[in-house]
């Protein structure tokens, strides 16, 4: 079997963060830049969404340049606003929109329509804004904005989408507006709220509150760090094949992002993090990862699914070639995804000829020390399902086969071709 090998890597530029960037933008009146943004199509969505609403883009080699006059220069946009397959476009988007004293229609792909607004909608029209949904709770969606007050939420879902669209709405209502999440999120809102000198509120790890702008905010840089949810497929695939090493520079780390790391780690893989810093209130590092031994099976409990939802899918490969058994308990969540992951994964991983069996929401694997493959990958167009394929065919006896890979543009159009400069 080859091996992974590659020193002082780049990932592109975090989805999450760049997004957040982007909406941020909106309050800001003049020239923003963001250095290193993600190159991924849902990043594509936002601009032109926001475009659309008025705000302007301009280009560079590694940056992009945001111009706007402050949130009340939004104009209704004259079509609807296509959020492709980005649920965080949809989301956030909804939030921002919340405020705004006009109508506007947010719809998508066919996946984005299947993906649940419910959790949105019913906070922000606590707030005064009133939204047109499918029957199903799903896009198409017409959100009418209107003035809002601000609350205070406890959700019922560990969602950073949901918390962000809140305090976008709460930057533009009455008073202060504050939620709290069941279990740790993604930190990177409270992070850029604090770059851009916005107060903000986090009592504890799991609340964050933000009050009603009064002006608009000054223009901004952002440097962007890796995306680790893309750097996941290198370290997984760096942890189990022998002779591997990777080291991955200007990573993010957010203590909200880093399950993959912490169940590598708790399985037994090698793994330094060095280097460690502050870019734009984001930690960032240097993570390399040795290949050591075969790795132990280990149990991930639904509190810490949070922190690394995206990355369940190749963290399953993981598990597949463990030593003892590998579990995930309470991976509702995986189910409202661009796919049903869990479905999707169960029935791939099973085919492939993994010992894996689901129970509700958890499910388990019995690791093996090699995997069959040769049969049908499906990706139901979900590219960390599509990226996940490609992993298991640097693993498994027989290479699957992945019914769509054009789907990983979604997140990181350049993975192919970063995977193979690095897998000798
Ligand atoms: C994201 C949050 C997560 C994640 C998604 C991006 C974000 O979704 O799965 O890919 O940028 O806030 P949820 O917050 O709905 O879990």
């Amino acid at each position: 079997m080859a091996s992974l090998k590659g020193k002082n890597l780049i990932v592109p530029g975090d989805k999450s963060i760049t997004h957040r960037a982007y909406f941020f933008g909106a309050f800001s009146q003049g020239k923003s830049r963001i250095i290193n943004p993600s190159t991924a199509l849902d990043c594509q969505s936002t601009i032109e969404c926001l475009s659309k609403l008025g705000l302007g883009f301009e280009f560079s080699e590694g940056k992009v340049f945001l111009t706007c006059d402050g949130i009340n220069s939004l104009v209704t946009p004259d079509s609807t606003l296509f959020a492709g397959n980005s649920g965080t476009t949809l989301r956030l988007m909804m939030g921002l929109l919340a405020g705004r004293p006009f109508s506007a229609t947010i719809d998508g792909d066919e996946s984005l329509r299947r993906r649940p607004l419910k959790r949105i909608s019913d906070p922000l029209r606590q707030m005064g804004a009133d939204f047109d949904l499918s029957n199903e709770h799903t896009a198409p969606v017409t959100v009418h904005g209107n003035s809002l007050e601000g609350q205070f939420f406890e959700l019922e879902h560990a969602s950073a989408q949901v918390q962000t669209a809140i305090i976008l709405a709460g930057l533009q209502a009455e008073g202060e507006t504050s939620c709290v999440v069941p279990n740790k999120v993604r930190n990177h809102t409270l992070n850029m709220l604090k770059h851009l000198d916005i107060p903000a509120r986090s009592s504890s790890p799991l609340q964050l509150g933000v009050f009603g702008l009064k002006s608009p905010i000054a223009p901004f840089e952002i440097v962007v760090p890796g995306d680790i949810s893309s750097a996941a497929y290198f370290l997984v695939a760096a942890a189990l094949l022998a002779g591997s090493q990777v080291s991955i520079d200007n990573l993010g780390i957010d203590t909200g992002r880093v399950l993959v790391l912490d169940v590598l780690a708790r399985m037994g893989a090698n793994i330094e993090i060095t280097n460690k810093r502050l870019a734009s209130q984001e930690p960032v590092a240097t993570v390399s990862l040795t290949h050591q031994n075969r790795l132990d099976g280990i149990t991930i409990n639904a509190r810490d699914l949070a922190s690394g939802i995206d990355e369940l899918p190749i963290l399953a490969l993981a598990g597949a070639l463990c030593k003892g058994k590998f579990e995930v308990r309470g991976a509702s969540e995986l189910r409202h995804k661009e796919s049903d992951r869990l479905s999707l994964l169960v029935e791939n991983l099973k085919n492939a000829g993994v010992k894996i069996e689901s129970h509700g929401d958890n499910f388990e694997i019995d690791g093996a020390d090699s995997v069959p493959g040769g049969t049908l990958w499906k990706t139901a167009g979900d590219h960390r399902i599509a990226m996940t394929g490609m992993i298991a065919n640097l693993l498994f006896e027989r290479p699957v086969e992945i019914d769509d890979t054009d789907c990983i543009a979604i997140s990181y159009p350049d993975f192919s071709a970063d995977l193979a400069a690095m897998f000798i």
